[in-house]
C-alpha cells in the first residue's frame, strides 16, 4: 500500500498531472502547416484550412454542413439565435456553464431539468414538467461524449413543437445508436478547446443537415457579411482563424492514435478500480464510438469513507490534479443562482451527481503505470479514511 503524501508529506509525482492536458498530435505537422499559412499570407476569412477543416469534419461526421467558429460558446450563440430559439429554453444545470450562459447571453431563460443520475445526460422523464406557453426549445448536452437519449427527445420535441438542438461540446468522435453525434435535432455544436478530444487551440464547429440554418449560421459568423460590401444580416465575429484549422486539420489526423490511448488508460482504470468500495467509475458503450477523453469517478462516501472532496484533496496532494465536474451545477452559479434561486427543487440528481463525480487524468501523458499508482492512491485513502480525515481537518 503507498504512504499517502497527505500523512508523510511526499509527494507520489513530482510533476502535476493534470486533467484536460492539451494532446498535440505531430508538432511538426502543424509547424509545416503554420509555414505555408505564413508564405500565403491568409491568415483568417475563410482561409483554405478552415475550408478543409470543414470538409473533412462533414465528411466524418456524416453531415451536410459544418461551419467553423472560433470557440464552442460563440458557436452556440450563433445556432440559438440562428434557429430562432426565444423565450424559455429547457437545458440541463449539470453541464459547463456555458452552455447556460449561450441563452441567457440572448436573455433566452435556461430553464433547468434534471439528469438521468445513470447517464448524466437529460432524463426525458422530467422535461415535460418545465414545458410552459414560453417554452421554444430544448437544448441538451452529450455530457463526457456520452449522446443524450435523442430519440426521447426529438419525440417530445415533436409532440410538444419544441425546437431541438444539441450542446456537443465533449463529444467529437463519438457516436449514438451507430450514427456520429453532429446530425442530431436542428443543429450541434462541437468544442476544439485546448483541453477537448480534438483541439485547434480555441475552436469549434456547428454542425447541421439543414441548408437553409446553415447558410444562416455561416453569414453570422462573418458578420452577416455576403460578399463585399453587402450585409444582410444581423451577425457577429465568430471566425476560426488559419492556425486553429491548421491545429485541428494536425489533431484530426491523429485521432485515431489518441483514442486508442484513451482507451487503453480507461480500460487501466477499470481494472485498477475494480474491487474498491465507494468508488463507481462511469462506463463507456463499447458498442459506440467514444472518444474516452473523461474518466468519471462517483464516489460514494457511505462505503468509501471519505467525501468526494476529501478524495480530491488526497489526490492533490499527491500532485494527481483530479477536479470536481460540473460542481456545483449552472443553477448555483450566478447569474442563475439570484435569478432562479428554486431551480434545486427539481434538480435533485444533478446535486447528487455534481457532489459525488471526480474526473482522473488521461490522455498522451498518462501511462498504465501512471494510472495504477492513482488507483494505488485512492484505494490507500480508503483504507485509512479515518487517518486521512485526521490529517486534512489539521490543514484546515
Ligand atoms: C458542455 C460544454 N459546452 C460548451 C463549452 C464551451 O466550449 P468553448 O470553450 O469552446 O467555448 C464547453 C467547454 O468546456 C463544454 O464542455
Amino acid at each position: 500500500m503507498p504512504e499517502l503524501a497527505i500523512l508523510t508529506g511526499s509527494p507520489a509525482f513530482t510533476h502535476p498531472l493534470h486533467v484536460g492536458r492539451p494532446n498535440i498530435a505531430n508538432q511538426e505537422r502543424f509547424l509545416e502547416r503554420t509555414g505555408q499559412i505564413l508564405d500565403r499570407n491568409w491568415l483568417t476569412n475563410n482561409g483554405p484550412l478552415v475550408q478543409e477543416f470543414e470538409q473533412r469534419i462533414a465528411a466524418i461526421l456524416a453531415v451536410k454542413h459544418c461551419i467553423c467558429v472560433c470557440n464552442a460558446t460563440i458557436g452556440l450563440e450563433i445556432a440559438i439565435r440562428a434557429a430562432g430559439l426565444k423565450g424559455e429554453v429547457i437545458v440541463p444545470s449539470y453541464t459547463f456553464v456555458a452552455t447556460a450562459h449561450a441563452l441567457q447571453w440572448q436573455e433566452i431563460t435556461p430553464v433547468f431539468a434534471d439528469i438521468d443520475p445513470a447517464t448524466h445526460t437529460l432524463d426525458p422523464t422530467r422535461i415535460e414538467r418545465h414545458i410552459t406557453p414560453r417554452t421554444t426549445a430544448i437544448l441538451g448536452t452529450h455530457v463526457w461524449g456520452r449522446p443524450c437519449p435523442v430519440e426521447s427527445l426529438v419525440e417530445i420535441a415533436q409532440r410538444r413543437g419544441l425546437k431541438l438542438m444539441f450542446d456537443a461540446a465533449p463529444a467529437f468522435g463519438c457516436s449514438h445508436r451507430g450514427r456520429m453525434i453532429g446530425g442530431f435535432g436542428l443543429a450541434e455544436v462541437f468544442s476544439f478547446h485546448a483541453t477537448k478530444f480534438l483541439n485547434s487551440f480555441e475552436g469549434g464547429a456547428i454542425t447541421t443537415n439543414d441548408d437553409e440554418l446553415a447558410a444562416k449560421i455561416r453569414l453570422m459568423t462573418n458578420f452577416g457579411f455576403s460578399g463585399y460590401d453587402n450585409v444582410i444580416y444581423i451577425g457577429t465575429n465568430g471566425k476560426m482563424t488559419e492556425v486553429s484549422a491548421a491545429m485541428g486539420l494536425t489533431n484530426l489526423e491523429g485521432i485515431e492514435d489518441l483514442v486508442a490511448v484513451n482507451r487503453r488508460n480507461y480500460e487501466a482504470y477499470r481494472a485498477c478500480l475494480t474491487g474498491i468500495p465507494g468508488v463507481a467509475l462511469m462506463l463507456y458503450d463499447i458498442a459506440e464510438r467514444g472518444n474516452y477523453q473523461y474518466v468519471v469517478v462517483e464516489v460514494n462516501e457511505a462505503a468509501a469513507g471519505l467525501t468526494r472532496d476529501e478524495l480530491v484533496k488526497v489526490l492533490h496532494a499527491e500532485n494527481v490534479l483530479a477536479r470536481k465536474y460540473f460542481w456545483p451545477g449552472c443553477h448555483r452559479m450566478e447569474p442563475y443562482r439570484s435569478l432562479y434561486p428554486y431551480a434545486g427543487m427539481f434538480l435533485p440528481e444533478t446535486e447528487r451527481v455534481a457532489a459525488r463525480v471526480i474526473v482522473l487524468p488521461t490522455g498522451q501523458t498518462i501511462t498504465v503505470e501512471i494510472v495504477s499508482t492513482i488507483c494505488g492512491i485512492i484505494r490507500a485513502a480508503f483504507a485509512q479514511s479515518a487517518a486521512v480525515r485526521a490529517a486534512l481537518s489539521q490543514r484546515t
